[in-house]
């Protein structure tokens, strides 16, 4: 981790900044990141949260769901992310099976998170049922962002990415949850792909922060997976993503005319050659 400690970069986000910045209604702006280029680039432009999200088993390998994911890869992926970034906090999904076992495995392998990498904090998915986790892994000083909705861990199980909370069952049992992982210490919630009432509801029943993915605008921040904002990955594009650049559509381009100017003989010319 650079700068900020030594007081030389710009004063790091912490959890004490992102509990602040609800207290202060300042909306807390999180996006997605698996490399140091991204991760920089993010950093430079003031993102405040990059997660380092397991959802890169679909748009950086090319799976159908984040369940392949390993640990050791979100490690190696979480180490170049850090290296990008000065300001922002980090916080590393972790994947599947990496903490379904017992408090125990999960425990050690947030460590190990930790310990190689550099980040923040954490990520589990789910809510009373990782309670216990979440409580030992905050009180050894590990930070734990929260996750509840859809959590895309456990897709076999819903059977599709339909919205959660729908009926009155499920949202009292979500709004339950985001209760059980703030009292259980965790110093935000991620809530996706909920009714945009019910996410204003839980996020007023919190002192923590809630970070909203397709749960509308009364959350106390937003996230969104990089490569769909951006338009680099196109395979399906859920209502909730705004895409903010066509960056698929750019990069084809550019390489069209690079493929085009190197048969051509165009490139490179005399100025570009030694
Ligand atoms: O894996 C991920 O990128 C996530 C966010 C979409 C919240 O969990």
């Amino acid at each position: 981790m650079k700068n900020s400690a030594s007081g030389s970069g710009p004063k790091r986000v912490t959890t004490k900044t992102i509990a602040a910045m609800k207290k202060e209604r300042q909306k807390i702006a999180c996006l997605t990141a698996y490399d140091f280029l991204t991760a920089r680039i993010l950093d430079q432009a003031g993102i405040d949260l990059i997660l380092v999200g397991d959802s890169l088993g679909m748009v950086f390998q090319g799976n159908e769901t984040t369940i392949p994911v390993t640990l050791d890869e979100m490690i190696y992926h979480s180490k170049a992310v850090v290296r990008g970034v000065e300001r922002a906090m980090v916080v590393v999904d972790m994947p599947f099976m990496s903490y379904q076992a017992n408090v125990e495995e999960g425990f050690r392998h947030a460590g190990r998170v930790m310990k190689e990498t550099g980040a923040g904090g954490v990520k589990f998915e789910g809510g009373e049922r990782i309670a216990d986790l979440v409580h030992q892994t905050t009180q050894a000083g590990i930070p734990v962002m929260g996750h509840v909705g859809l959590t895309p861990q456990s897709i076999h199980q819903f059977g599709g990415y339909k919205p959660r909370g729908t009926s009155p069952d499920e949202a009292k049992a979500i709004l339950k949850d985001a209760k059980a992982l703030e009292e259980a210490g965790a110093f935000c919630v991620v809530l996706e792909k909920i009714p945009a009432r019910l996410a204003s509801k839980i996020t007023k029943a919190l002192t923590i922060p809630t970070i909203g993915i397709g749960a509308g605008a009364g959350c106390d921040g937003q996230v969104l997976v990089v490569s769909d904002m951006l338009g680099l990955y196109e395979d399906f594009q859920p209502r909730f993503v705004r895409r903010y650049a066509r960056l698929a559509d750019l990069i084809r381009e550019s390489v069209g005319r690079y493929v085009k100017d190197v048969k051509e003989m165009k490139f490179p010319s005399h100025e570009e050659s030694y």
